[in-house]
C-alpha cells in the first residue's frame, strides 16, 4: 500500500520536486513565528523543502506545515526534526549518565517520555540515538554516547529506538534517527570533527554493532557523521551507506547528512559542491541537512549525467516512505494537538520520573568511612562554582529543555532535607582560571556566575560558610558545556581554581562529599586518593538536584556503574577494558622492562569499566558452570550466588564477559557479553545465573566472516570488569 501511494505521488512529481523532499534547511526565521513571511516559506510554497529541524511549539509548526499543505502544489507535509537527545523539556540524565544506569526498561521509558512531550509540541522525529562507541574522553561527544562497550552499547541502541519509535502508528510515536554513522567516536585525539582510520575487523567487531542493533530495531533514518573512515568521508562513502548499511544490514528508511555534511566535503579534499553533491548521493545519501547542495546542483548533475534519475528517485521515495510511515499523509497535523502540548509537556509525573531515573544514573566512587549517605540534622555547607546552578543541570544537546526550573542541587538538598536540616551555600571559585574562562565564557561559563574578585577572597568566603558546617558538599567538575559537540579538552581534569578550592575544603578537615559534575571520564587519581566520598552525577536533567539530593540522603542507594574507563592521566588514552592482550602483556607488577607498559604510569585505571560502589556491600561466591566441555550448540549456564551482606537494600548490576583464549586473530582480554541488574534486601542472597551459547561467542574474522571457532574461553562474572570471578571451558564444534 505505502509503496503504490508513493509510486502514485511521484508520477505527478516534477524534478525540482522530487529534489525539494530531500532538502531539510535551517528553519532560519520560522524559529520566530513568521512562516507565513518567511524566506523558507517561499522554497516551500514551490515544493523544495523536505522538512525542517529545530523549531519548537506547535503554532509555529503548524504554522508552517499549513503552508506545504496549503500553497504548494502536490500538499506533501514537511518532517519536523529535533534533536531530542536526553528528554524533551523534561531533561534526563546526558546519555553518558544514562547507560550507567544499565538499566534498558528506564533508558526505553526516558526516551518514551522524550516521544510523548516531543510528539505533544509537534516534533516528528528525532536526531538520537547516539550510538557512536567512544574510547577517547578528551573528546566532548562522548557524553552524548553510551560508553565504550559495544554489547551494553547495542542493548541501550535497541532500547531507545523502542522507546521513541513504538511501532510508530501512535500520536506518541516519533521516528528515531540513528547517529553518527559511522565511527564518529573514533576521532584521532579527541579532536572534534577529525579524522578516523581503523581496519574493518575492528570496525565490526567493537565499533559498528550499535548502529547495526538500531537499524535491527527498526529505526527509520540514519544520520552520517562529518569524519571520514579510512580516508573517505562518511558523507560520501559509498561502503559504509550502500554496501555494508543497506546490503549487508538491510536498512530501508532515509540517510541524512548531518548540518552541511556535504557541503563540508569541499574541505575534507573531494571537490566542488557540485561534484560532492553528486558524490553523496551516489553513496547513498537521501537527504541534505542545511547546506542545499541537492537542491542547487543535482539537476544539473541529472542533465550532465554525473547522477540518474534512479537515484534521486530512490532518495525521494525514501522520504515519502518516511512520512507514510509517520502518518503525515493521512494527517500532516498529526502531531499539532493544541491540547496534548498543554498537559503532556514538563508534567508533574514526567518529572517524578525523570527524578527517579537520574538518581539511578549517578556513580558512587568512593565512600570511606561511609562518609555517605548524609544525615538529616546540622548544617551543610554547599560549596562550588556548580552548587547553584539551574540552568546547568539538564547538559549539553538539551535543545528543549526547560532550564528556567530544572532544580540546583541546593534547592534539591534544601526540598528533600526539610526544616530540621541548615543548608548553606558559597561559590567558593570560579569555573575556572579567570583567563580561561574570560576566552570561552560564551561557551562554557553563559549560565554559572563569575565572580572577578581575586581567587583567595572567594575561597576565604567559602571557608568562612564551611566553618559553621558539620560535613562540606564541594559541587565542582565541569560546566554543562565544556561536554558535548566541540567541546574537546587535552587536559581533562577538574579545572584547576576548581582544585585550589578543594584543597582548601580538605584542609579543614571536615568531612567532604566530592559531588563531580561531568560530561566524560576525568582523570582524578589525587581526588580519589584525597577526598572521602565522590557522587558522579554527570548531568542529571530537569530534577537533577533532587535526584542528587535523594542519593546523598539515602533515601535512593546508588547503583550507577561506570560504561567508561577512567584514567590516571590523559597520557593513558585511549585506555579501555576490552584491549587486546599484546605480545608482550605486563603480567604481575608494574613496571617490567621490555613488557608493555609505562615508565610513568601504571596501566590501571583509576576506575575500571562496570565499576560503581554502593550503601551496601556485595559478595560473589565461585563461579560454577553447567559444563566444562560444552559441544556445538549446547548452552552452558554460569552461574554465581551474589549476597547483600551490607546493611540496607542495593541494586547490583551483575555482569558477565567471555575471552576467548585462542583464536584466528587476536581477541580481547574480555568482552562483556551480558548482565542484570538485581535487587537485594540487606542479608539476601540470590543466584545468578547466565546462558551463554555459541552466538555469544561469535566474532568478525579478517574476511568479516561472523562465527565462532572452539576452542578454550574464559567466563568471567563480577560486579565491574576488574573483580571477577572466573572459570574455564574447552568448547567444541
Ligand atoms: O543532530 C545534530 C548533530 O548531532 C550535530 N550537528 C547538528 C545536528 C542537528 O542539529
Amino acid at each position: 500500500k505505502m509503496k503504490a501511494f508513493v509510486s502514485n505521488l511521484m508520477s505527478k512529481m516534477t524534478l525540482d520536486e522530487k529534489i525539494g523532499q530531500l532538502n531539510l534547511p535551517g528553519a532560519g526565521d520560522i524559529t520566530t513565528g513568521q512562516a507565513g513571511n518567511s524566506n523558507i516559506a517561499k522554497k516551500i510554497e514551490a515544493g523544495l523543502v523536505g522538512g525542517l529541524f529545530n523549531i519548537k511549539s506547535v503554532a509555529k509548526i503548524k504554522d508552517v506545515q499549513r503552508v506545504a499543505i496549503e500553497k504548494s502544489r502536490l500538499k506533501i507535509p514537511l518532517i519536523f526534526g529535533m534533536d531530542v537527545i536526553h528528554g524533551y523539556e523534561t531533561a534526563f540524565p546526558i546519555p553518558l549518565g544514562l547507560s550507567c544506569s544499565w538499566d534498558m526498561a528506564e533508558i526505553e521509558k526516558s526516551a518514551r517520555v522524550a516521544a510523548t512531550e516531543a510528539s505533544a509540541d509537534g516534533i516528528c522525529w528525532t536526531f538520537s540515538p547516539m550510538v557512536d562507541i567512544a574510547r577517547d574522553p578528551r573528546w566532548g561527544r562522548i557524553a552524548e554516547g553510551n560508553g565504550e562497550d559495544p554489547y551494553l552499547g547495542s542493548q541501550i541502541a535497541k532500547a531507545m529506538v523502542k522507546g521513541y519509535q513504538g511501532d510508530l502508528s501512535g500520536k506518541t510515536d516519533i521516528m528515531a534517527c540513528v547517529k553518527h554513522y559511522a565511527l564518529y567516536g573514533a576521532a584521532e585525539a579527541g579532536r572534534d570533527y577529525n579524522t578516523t582510520d581503523m581496519s574493518p575487523v575492528r570496525m565490526f567487531n567493537e565499533y559498528l554493532p550499535p548502529y547495526q542493533a538500531a537499524v535491527d530495531a527498526g529505526a527509520g533514518s540514519v544520520m552520517a557523521s562529518f569524519n571520514d573512515v579510512n580516508d573517505v568521508p562518511a558523507t560520501a562513502n559509498k561502503w559504509l551507506m550502500t554496501d555494508i548499511l543497506r546490503h549487508r544490514w538491510g536498512f530501508n528508511g532515509f540517510v541524512v547528512t548531518d548540518y552541511t555534511g556535504i557541503n563540508e566535503l569541499t574541505a575534507h579534499g573531494l571537490g566542488d559542491l557540485k561534484t560532492v553533491s553528486a558524490l553523496a548521493l551516489k553513496a547513498g545519501i537521501d537527504m541534505d541537512m542545511v547546506g542545499e547542495g541537492f537542491l542547487t546542483t543535482l539537476k544539473k548533475s541529472l542533465a550532465e549525467g554525473k547522477v540518474t534519475q534512479a537515484e534521486i528517485d530512490q532518495a525521494c521515495r525514501l522520504i515519502l516512505e518516511a512520512k507514510y510511515k509517520l502518518g503525515l499523509f493521512n494527517d500532516p497535523y498529526k502531531y499539532c494537538d493544541e491540547k496534548r502540548a498543554a498537559t503532556e509537556i514538563f508534567t508533574d509525573a514526567n518529572r517524578a520520573t525523570a527524578r527517579q531515573i537520574a538518581a539511578d544514573c549517578f556513580v558512587l566512587l568512593k565512600n570511606q568511612g561511609n562518609v555517605l549517605p548524609l544525615k538529616k540534622g546540622g548544617t551543610i555547607a554547599v560549596i562550588g562554582p556548580l552548587g547553584d546552578t539551574k540552568e546547568n543541570m539538564p547538559g549539553t544537546w538539551s535543545v528543549a529543555a526547560n532550564f528556567s526550573k530544572s532544580i540546583s542541587l541546593l534547592q534539591g538538598l534544601k526540598d528533600v532535607a526539610g526544616d530540621g536540616t541548615k543548608i548553606i551555600y558559597s561559590q567558593g571559585s570560579n569555573l575556572d582560571a579567570d583567563s580561561l574562562f574570560e576566552m570561552r565564557a560564551e561557551v562554557f561559563g553563559k549560565s554559572l556566575h563569575h565572580d572577578s574578585r581575586p581567587a583567595t577572597d572567594i575561597i576565604n568566603d567559602a571557608l568562612a560558610v564551611a566553618s559553621q558546617a558539620d560535613v562540606i558538599v564541594a559541587a565542582l567538575g565541569e560546566s554543562a558545556e565544556m561536554s558535548g559537540e566541540c567541546s574537546s579538552r587535552s587536559i581533562i581534569g577538574i579545572p584547576g581554581a576548581q582544585e585550589d578550592l578543594l584543597k582548601a575544603l580538605l584542609a579543614t578537615g571536615k568531612p567532604v562529599v566530592l559531588v563531580l559534575f561531568t560530561g566524560r571520564p576525568l582523570t582524578i587519581k589525587w581526588e580519589n586518593d584525597a577526598v572521602p566520598a565522590i557522587l558522579n552525577v554527570w548531568f542529571g536533567g530537569s530534577e537533577a538536584g533532587h535526584a542528587i539530593a535523594d542519593v546523598l540522603f539515602g533515601a535512593v542507594n546508588p547503583s550507577g556503574k561506570l560504561t567508561t574507563t577512567w584514567p590516571q592521566n590523559v597520557g593513558q588514552v585511549p585506555l579501555y577494558y576490552n584491549h587486546m592482550n599484546t605480545g608482550r602483556p605486563l603480567e604481575g607488577k608494574w613496571f617490567q622492562k621490555f613488557r608493555s607498559n609505562y615508565l610513568d604510569v601504571s596501566n590501571d585505571p583509576v576506575y575500571p569499566f562496570g565499576y560503581g560502589l554502593s550503601y551496601t556491600h556485595f559478595t560473589y561466591s565461585d563461579l560454577s558452570l553447567s559444563s566444562a566441555n560444552p559441544k556445538g550448540d549446547q548452552t552452558l549456564t554460569a552461574t554465581v550466588t551474589v549476597t547483600n551482606d551490607g546493611p540496607v537494600e542495593g541494586k547490583e548490576v551483575v555482569q558477565l564477559y567471555i575471552r576467548d583464549v585462542v583464536g584466528s586473530i587476536t581477541r580481547p582480554v574480555k568482552e562483556l557479553k551480558g548482565f542484570q541488574k538485581i535487587d537485594l534486601k540487606a542479608g539476601e542472597s540470590r543466584k545468578v545465573s547466565f546462558a551463554i551459547t555459541p552466538k555469544d561467542l561469535k566474532f568478525y574474522n579478517t574476511d568479516l566472516k561472523y562465527d565462532w571457532e572452539p576452542g578454550d574461553f574464559v567466563i568471567m562474572i563480577g560486579g565491574n570488569s576488574r573483580d571477577v570471578q572466573s572459570a574455564k571451558v574447552n568448547w567444541v564444534k
